[in-house]
């Protein structure tokens, strides 16, 4: 909440007392924020110390999906992928939303000649291609393709009143970026097939429960936590932290063999690493690594 008031007294120009928002200031103070003021029209973007920070920001509409705040979404993802002063990446929305899904207006003339021609919501999978932790900190609804922006994310952090759910079967859909996929392997079959099939909603305690949600936080401390966690993954060696997402990740593609060995053999390539030399050393000196990222 301090973090969404002060961004919106911000962006009419009203100067915020440090004292009143000691908890944001602290933050700010804390991780180096910086405002990367750029030209988007439906997300913001900043950094908090190595950490890049995409927020929706289409509250009229719930942080609906629109097709331009998709590909800003993949413009700020890519900016972050590349910047070598990054190591992480937090994607929220509001207090009341993180997003209420693909923007339904703009599907209300689709066709399917017109979605199979341009390979609609193509685009929405360029988040799985960021080899950077990518944290979803979720508040108030996070519904169809909101739901599944999250789940394309790598860690998920709720605020306790959030709500999740594919509702897609209540207009005559179902999900299209990965709802069905991804669901049914963190939760199960039967669970996913209950929600996705009745299009009711879940809550973030029951989302945490059955594994989808890592944590689940008082509504106005889950950015900040979703950030210390990326601060905390900015922490160790980059090239680490992409071998050890790409191998979680693949847990999902292979079976237990075959990602046993390809865990094996990026462990084993890990020894080229300066970074794995410096934190064994590290550690037997009984000192702080420095790493180098190389
Ligand atoms: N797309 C476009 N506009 C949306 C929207 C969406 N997904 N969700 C909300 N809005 C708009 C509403 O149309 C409304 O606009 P107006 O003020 O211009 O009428 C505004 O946001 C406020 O919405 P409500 O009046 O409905 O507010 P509420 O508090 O009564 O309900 C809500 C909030 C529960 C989020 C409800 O708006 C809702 O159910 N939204 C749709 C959720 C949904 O079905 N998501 C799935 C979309 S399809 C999809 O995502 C496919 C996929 O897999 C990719």
């Amino acid at each position: 909440m301090l973090v969404s008031l002060v961004r919106s007294f911000s962006r009419q120009g009203i100067r915020v007392p440090v004292s009143r928002f000691s908890t944001y200031n602290a933050l700010r103070s804390n991780s180096d924020y910086k405002s990367d003021a750029p030209n988007y029209e439906h997300i913001l973007t900043e950094s908090h110390d190595k950490v890049g920070l995409i927020t929706l920001n289409r509250p009229k509409t719930f942080n609906a999906l629109s097709s331009d705040l998709f590909h800003e979404i993949n413009d700020a993802l890519k900016k972050f992928e590349n910047d070598s002063s990054i190591g992480a990446i937090v994607i929220t929305g509001n207090e009341r939303a993180f997003s209420a899904g693909a923007d339904i207006k703009e599907m209300l003339n689709q066709t399917f000649a017109n979605s199979y021609k341009t390979n609609f919501l193509f685009h929405w999978g360029e988040i799985n291609n960021i080899k950077k932790p990518v944290i979803a900190a979720v508040n108030g609804f996070a519904l169809g393709g909101g739901c599944e922006l999250a789940m394309s994310c790598d860690v998920i952090y709720a605020g306790e009143t959030a709500k999740f759910g594919q509702p897609e079967i209540k207009l005559g859909l179902i999900p299209g970026a990965g709802g069905t996929q991804r669901l049914t392997r963190v939760i199960g079959k039967s669970k996913a097939m209950e929600l996705v099939l009745s299009g009711r909603t879940f809550t973030a305690q029951e989302a945490e429960q059955w594994g989808l949600v890592s944590k689940v936080f008082p509504v106005g401390e889950v950015l900040e936590k979703a950030i210390e966690l990326g601060q905390e993954f900015a922490g160790f060696s980059q090239p680490v932290i992409q071998a050890a997402k790409e191998s979680v990740n693949s847990a999902y593609e292979l079976s237990l063999r075959e990602g046993c060995h390809f865990e094996r053999r990026i462990f084993q390539a890990l020894f080229s690493l300066n970074d794995a030399k410096e934190g064994k050393d590290a550690f037997a000196n009984k000192r702080e690594a420095k790493w180098t990222h190389d």
